[in-house]
């Protein structure tokens, strides 16, 4: 199908904490990589994404750290946007779930499905915090397994044993919020009834989009092979869109209702004017990046919204990614494993490129994928710097060296530079269809490819050498290679655009970089350098085609379709200052952050292991079979106390211990050297079986027991009456 535009959105990313690199590899950089290539080939592209500032967890994090839900997503909001775009992520806007554009957007849509009967409404019993006076969300609610007896078993899922729960199954149920017991408390809502848009969106999905990557098409498949039921749109909260209707007081649009229609509210507020044509015009293509746990929402849950609003285009595809790894642990935010994008802006200034280029290239784009600091170093000090920068810094320095930094003139050329060059041909063609179908991964693999080409040539012609005898020669050898750079200013500008900038700089080069609509509206532009206005970049508005021709001699200026043609660098142009693209990482760098992370694991590992310690040592043994007034009596337990000890020779449980029972004095071989030293023994007083069968243990009798208590964890302490008692008193 033809279109006429493109509206690109990313994610909405929760406003709960900042953005960390599974989040870049997942949904962002795919998106930015996507929307800078279409402007490139001159497509009227507008992209959004702002902070999705509602839901229960925001409110807990508020409610923990005794600051308002709005404190937070404030915070949030701008450490994210500041994080894009120091990452050159830019979209034309990022706005806020909880601007008042979205506000009034979110109800209107709302309003209209129910003025039209779209929703069904039911009634049932859910928990009620009376202390904070708050319906309880699943995991708001804490309480014992009824499988497992694990006493912190959340209201829709036991941790440890892994079964899911309803909160009514738990065993004595408690808030998290206040600690006190839930009661039961009737409650209304308003449900989607995506069971009705089923035959619908089996035949839109599985039918009309087939092309769709197979992760996505495989999600979908099996939701709708499980069969749909309603979802609740409203929640019993009072953070977020008001429900705009009578008798939902207390009520807010459920986070994943109103979220999604943040798309529209922003695209709302960036123009005003011209809004509904991004969403409305069938003439528009909408495509949503998003990571794996958003693919339900973005392929069945907003699709049906849209379609029962009637009017909308629908999404022509949602590439979502798979999860990126951290070091082979999942990222979490709660358990702090993650790369903060923010940090890495302070830690590797400069090295923004860096990290797109190895997410991108490691972009689990079909499967999980994990990021480590090794791989990292790796793929900046042997790809980035070895092949690419060094490619383009040989050839730039050269060209000062002996051409005054001009370009030279193709005097003496040889079959291989034709050849070389048209090896650089073929992969704009792949570079397309890779970019076009989402494979990101694959795209870069050939833009990285033209860049080893060229330095597989430079260091095979040698012109360092060649220039001792043959300054003809050495011209047409840097002339190919100043070629290969232009079209690397091109290929990269997707991928790595502060690279791809600093090297149109250097070779004083312009780019048609499309539609810009961050102001508004807008038109696209194109910046060129003018050679005879001392080279300064001009900005101009670009219509139509661009061509070398249409920008005033001599002017330079590359777009998209002149990646791989013949002639990028006309002989006699005058390069800018050599500066290098990329530098080494250091050793000592990646250490450091692995340091950061391993401190984490330890630290948390720790944690877990003293929380399972102390819940062990909880743990009581059932009761013993029962035993007759008798049976008990025959057992002669009375005090005693320790004399000496010693431990017995190479062993290391047993101690050997001299006893005064007040009866008589005696030896008892007791199994707990684990636990106590000898010197702890000495003076104690302690109980003792007294009557117990003698029994030889390593060549020493023992006659009778010591009394020890046996905690959940097997640690053992003995039993000391509370005050000094006369040795021998009988216990009973
Ligand atoms: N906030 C969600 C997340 O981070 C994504 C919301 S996407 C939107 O998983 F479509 F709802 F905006
Ligand atoms: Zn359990």
């Amino acid at each position: 199908m033809s279109y006429k535009r493109t509206l690109v959105t990313c994610a909405l990313p929760y406003a709960n904490g900042p953005v960390h690199i599974g989040h870049l590899a997942g949904a962002y950089l795919p998106g930015d990589i996507y929307v800078r290539y279409l402007r490139m080939r001159g497509e009227d592209v507008v992209f959004i994404c702002g902070s999705d500032e509602h839901g229960v967890p925001i409110t807990i994090k508020a409610r923990e750290q005794g600051v308002t839900p709005q404190d937070i997503v404030d915070k949030y909001h701008k450490v994210m946007k500041d994080a894009f775009t120091g990452l050159g992520i830019n979209f034309d806007i990022y706005s806020r779930t909880s601007s008042a554009v979205h506000d009034e957007n979110a109800a209107e849509f709302f309003r209209k499905l129910y003025d039209q009967d779209d929703f069904i409404t039911q009634e049932s019993e859910q928990l009620y915090d009376e202390d904070a006076k708050m319906f309880l969300t699943d995991r708001l609610i804490e309480g014992t397994c009824p499988k497992c007896g694990n006493p912190h078993a959340y209201g829709d899922q036991c941790e440890k044993c892994g079964s899911t729960l309803s909160p009514e199954e738990l065993l004595d149920p408690k808030s998290k919020l206040s600690g006190s017991t839930p009661v039961k408390k009737k409650t209304k809502h308003w449900y989607l009834p995506l069971n009705q848009y089923e035959p619908w969106l089996r035949d839109w999905i599985l039918e009309q989009h087939k092309e769709w990557k197979t992760n996505v098409y495989g999600q979908c498949k099996s939701w709708l092979d499980g069969g749909l039921q309603p979802r609740a749109v409203t929640r019993d909260l009072d953070w977020g869109v008001p429900v705009p209707v009578d008798g939902a007081e207390g009520k807010v649009l459920y986070v994943w209702f109103d979220a999604p229609i943040g798309y529209i509210s922003n695209t709302k507020e960036l123009l005003p004017e011209s809004w509904e044509k991004w969403w409305k015009d069938p003439e528009t293509r909408l495509i949503h990046f998003i990571g794996k746990d958003n693919i339900v929402f973005h392929c069945i849950v907003f699709p049906s919204m849209l379609k029962a609003y009637g009017d909308y285009v629908l999404p022509d595809n949602v590439p979502s990614n798979e999860f990126l790894n951290l070091e082979g642990d999942k990222i979490s935010t709660s358990r702090n494993w993650a790369v903060w994008v923010h940090e890495y802006e302070k830690d590797f200034p400069g090295c923004e490129d860096v990290l797109r280029y190895v997410l991108t290239a490691n972009a689990p784009e079909t499967k999980d994928n994990d990021f480590t600091w090794k791989d990292f170093q790796s793929r900046n000090n042997s790809e980035l710097l070895a092949i690419f920068g060094n490619f383009v810094n040989r050839a730039v320095v050269l060209t000062q060296k002996y051409f005054g930094g001009k370009v030279p003139a193709n005097l003496k050329p040889e079959a291989i530079d034709a050849e070389t060059l048209a090896s650089i041909k073929p992969c704009r063609e792949a570079l397309e269809k890779y970019l076009d179908t989402f494979h990101f991964r694959e795209a870069l693999k050939e833009a990285m490819n033209m860049a080893r080409i060229g330095n597989k040539y430079i260091s095979d012609m040698e012109p360092w050498k060649v220039a001792k005898e043959d300054m003809d020669r050495t011209a047409s050898i840097l002339y190919t290679c100043l070629q290969i750079c232009a079209d690397l200013a091109i290929a990269f500008e997707p991928f790595t655009p502060f690279s791809a900038q600093k090297l149109r700089d250097i070779l004083r080069v312009g780019i048609n970089a499309g539609w810009d609509h961050r102001a508004g509206e807008g038109s696209p532009t194109v910046n060129f350098y003018k050679a005879d206005e001392g080279l300064a970049l001009h900005t101009v508005p670009f219509a139509g085609s661009l061509s070398k021709e249409a920008l005033s001699s001599p002017s330079l200026s590359l777009d998209w379709s002149m990646l791989g043609a013949s002639e990028l660098l006309p002989s006699g142009h005058e390069l800018g200052q050599a500066v290098l693209l990329f530098r080494k990482i250091e050793d000592d760098e990646v250490e450091a952050q692995i340091a950061r992370l391993q401190a984490i694991k330890a630290a948390r590992e720790a944690a877990e292991a003293a929380k399972a310690a102390a819940e062990a040592a909880k743990k009581v043994e059932p009761q013993k079979p029962e035993v007759t007034f008798e049976q008990f009596g025959a057992m002669d337990i009375r005090t005693a106390t320790v004399l000496a000890a010693e431990r017995v020779p190479k062993t290391d449980k047993l101690l050997k211990l001299s006893i005064d029972t007040g009866i008589d004095q005696r030896t008892i071989v007791s199994g707990i050297a684990e636990y106590y030293s000898p010197e702890d023994m000495v003076g104690k007083q302690i109980c003792i079986l007294a009557n117990l069968a003698p029994r030889t243990i390593r060549g020493i009798e023992s006659r009778g027991m010591i009394l020890m208590a046996k905690q959940g964890d097997g640690t053992m302490r003995f039993i000391t009456p509370q005050e000094a008692l006369v040795n021998g008193a009988t216990i009973g």
